[in-house]
């Protein structure tokens, strides 16, 4: 069985290459610059160079693949043709399966971030490959980068009120996609995959367990906390699209309650205070 996955130079597509690799396979990297995956072709895994803008490369870089990991992509406004072209490449190329990794809820989800995500699930409802959706929470590792800043002033702000995310750490879920690649009876099957749920006062408790210092949780209304995110450095777009995200959060959009990653995963997700720890470390 041949197995691929694209997105393979970002975080969570290296991630999932690592998973493959400790399963025993040898996975296909379809990556659209060769140069960021040097390193893994080091060590044996073979790269094939593919935008998801181009779809005769597309054909080539899915050439004889059986399955195929679908990293949603993250040139925001491009994304449904992007994914439309991988999606219609690997049915010229007869995969038996494409696992699409989406976001929980999406027919309803009503983020920003989700909206490219229903497009594409939009398509794979009507599309003739086998696929599987893969419906990642959020990373922890999203409030990773701002932990110094946390630890610094005491202070973790945000714009979720007392709604509750559930979370994992990124290699949970690289870990969820490759057990899918590697066994069978997935297809057509809708995961939903998020681990513990914290309100963001218990995510402020878990930096302070972390950082061994206190930090409290500070809630802002939806535009002070986009204007103190543009005002740290991000970029006008990216800040509201943020926090967006909180004020879904607070309306529970991203409380996954189901236990399809832990069950995928033959183990608890990992606690948002290890991820902590370990990016302190
Ligand atoms: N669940 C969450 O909390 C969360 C958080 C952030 C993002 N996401 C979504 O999940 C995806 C994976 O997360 P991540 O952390 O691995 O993100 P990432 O590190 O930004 O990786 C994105 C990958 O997509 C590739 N890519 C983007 N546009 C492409 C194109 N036109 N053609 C070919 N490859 C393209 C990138 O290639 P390059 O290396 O060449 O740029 C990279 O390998 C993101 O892209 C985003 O859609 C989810």
């Amino acid at each position: 069985m041949t197995v691929a996955v694209t997105g393979a130079s970002g975080q969570l597509g290296r991630l999932v290459i690592e998973a493959l690799l400790r399963e025993g396979e040898q996975p296909i990297a379809v990556v659209r610059d060769a140069a960021k995956v040097a390193d893994l072709a080091e060590r044996g895994v073979e790269i094939r160079e593919a935008s998801y803008d181009d779809p005769a490369a597309l054909d080539r870089a899915l050439a004889g693949v059986d399955r195929v990991l679908l990293v949603s992509g993250n040139e925001f406004g491009k994304r449904v043709a992007q994914h439309t072209n991988v999606i219609r490449a690997a049915e010229r190329a007869g995969v038996e399966l494409l696992a699409y990794a989406s976001i929980p809820g999406v027919e309803t989800n009503p983020l920003i971030l989700a909206q490219e995500h229903r497009g594409t699930e939009e398509v794979l409802n009507e599309a003739t490959v086998p696929n599987v959706r893969l419906r990642n929470s959020w990373y922890w590792e999203n409030y990773t980068g701002g932990l110094a800043h946390a630890v610094e002033s005491g202070v973790q702000y945000g714009a979720a009120g007392a709604g509750r995310v559930a979370g994992a750490a990124r290699a949970d879920y690289a870990d969820a996609a490759a057990k899918v690649l590697t066994t069978d009876g997935h297809a057509g099957k809708i995961y939903e995959l998020g681990g513990e749920a914290l309100t963001y006062a218990e995510l402020a408790q878990a930096i302070s367990e972390a950082a061994g210092t206190p930090v409290r949780y500070q809630d802002l209304p939806q535009a002070d906390y986009a204007a103190a995110l543009e005002q740290a450095g991000l970029d006008a777009n990216y800040a509201a699209v943020l926090a967006d995200a909180d004020a879904g959060i607070a309306e529970g959009v991203l409380d996954v309650r189901s236990k399809d990653l832990e069950n995928l995963l033959g183990r608890p997700a990992t606690p948002a205070v290890e991820v902590f720890r370990a990016a302190l470390a």
